[in-house]
């Protein structure tokens, strides 16, 4: 193993093997390890994989000591994917439009390249689930980081509107005006009993990671809804428990969106496709048995 030590930072990297990792904070519960590790076995890669926690304020430290070691990529998580959009050389469209990035790779001469695959990869567990964005009427719930990463995906599959409701007006409506088009509007929460019902209904809080749940009106659920929560536990997420209790047809929580978001890093990284399903599988019956 080589590494690279400062007071509190230690990173080692395997000597054999392309060498991958996520860095965050806290990080000791990432499924990334798992995730990529299967995505390896699948497509014979021969990839190391680990889990890095990086102290407050050492972000761009960590970045360069794994770049320095011969590390090939990072998948960035919170609280650093703005500060990984800083630190990038070039950026894809959807990392600009995002400003924020989850994924970093090195070029030869010293370049870091970041993307945002969170957007893809909330549109691909759509997907996968039979829940069509194109000409429906969607609810995004939040407006922090987490939203602004999937708006410009959503808004590209061309649904018949999208409302931004947040607890703080202000910022629904900042991101409503980062895309300029007639059918994107926003709203406070308190006022979504307005608003009539939605076909897809996203919550993109942060509100479900502390148990609670925003003060939804149930006006904006009928019967078709499809409900996504882009967290996810190992029980029912309070609003996919809240959705469905007020007749919403489907309820899905983030697990998908996170396997398929790894998917397109790892496609990034080792140009090879792997294989979603089964991993998601394996995770959610993990989650079960917790
Ligand atoms: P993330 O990167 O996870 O999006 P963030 O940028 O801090 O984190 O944004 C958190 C989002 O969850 C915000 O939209 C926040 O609403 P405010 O902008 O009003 O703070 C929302 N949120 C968090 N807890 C909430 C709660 N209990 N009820 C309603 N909204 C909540």
């Amino acid at each position: 193993m080589s590494s690279v030590e400062s007071s509190s930072l230690e990173i080692h990297l395997d000597p054999v093997r392309d060498n991958y990792a996520v860095m965050g904070n806290p990080i000791a519960h990432s499924k990334s390890p798992f995730i990529h590790t299967s995505f390896a076995e699948q497509t014979n890669q021969s990839i190391s994989y680990q889990a890095i926690h990086v102290p407050e304020g050492q972000f761009a430290s960590a970045v360069q000591q794994f770049r320095e070691l011969g590390g090939k990529g990072l998948n960035i998580t919170v609280p650093y994917k703005q500060d990984a959009y800083r630190l990038c050389n070039s950026l894809t469209i959807r990392a600009q439009a995002a400003m924020a990035v989850n994924t970093l790779w090195f070029g030869d001469d010293g370049q870091i390249s970041g993307d945002n695959t969170d957007g893809v990869g909330l549109l691909r567990d759509l997907l996968n689930n039979c829940i069509q964005v194109q000409g429906s009427k969607i609810l995004i719930i939040g407006a922090g980081g987490a939203v602004r990463g999937i708006l410009g995906p959503l808004f590209e599959q061309q649904p018949e509107s999208i409302l931004i409701a947040n607890r703080t007006v202000n910022k629904a409506v900042d991101l409503a005006s980062s895309i300029q088009a007639n059918n994107i509007s926003a709203c406070g929460i308190d006022t979504l009993e307005n608003k009539g019902n939605f076909d897809v209904i996203i919550n993109g809080t942060s509100s479900g990671l502390k148990g609670e749940l925003p003060p939804l009106p149930s006006s904006i659920i009928s019967k078709d809804s499809c409900c996504y929560d882009m967290v996810y536990g190992d029980t029912e997420t309070v609003f996919n428990q809240w959705c469905k209790g007020h007749g919403a047809s489907k309820a899905l929580d983030g697990l998908g969106m996170l396997v398929e978001q790894a998917a397109e890093s790892f496609y990034i990284w080792r140009g090879v496709k792997p294989t979603s399903q089964q991993v998601i599988n394996i995770l959610r019956n993990d989650l079960k048995l917790n």
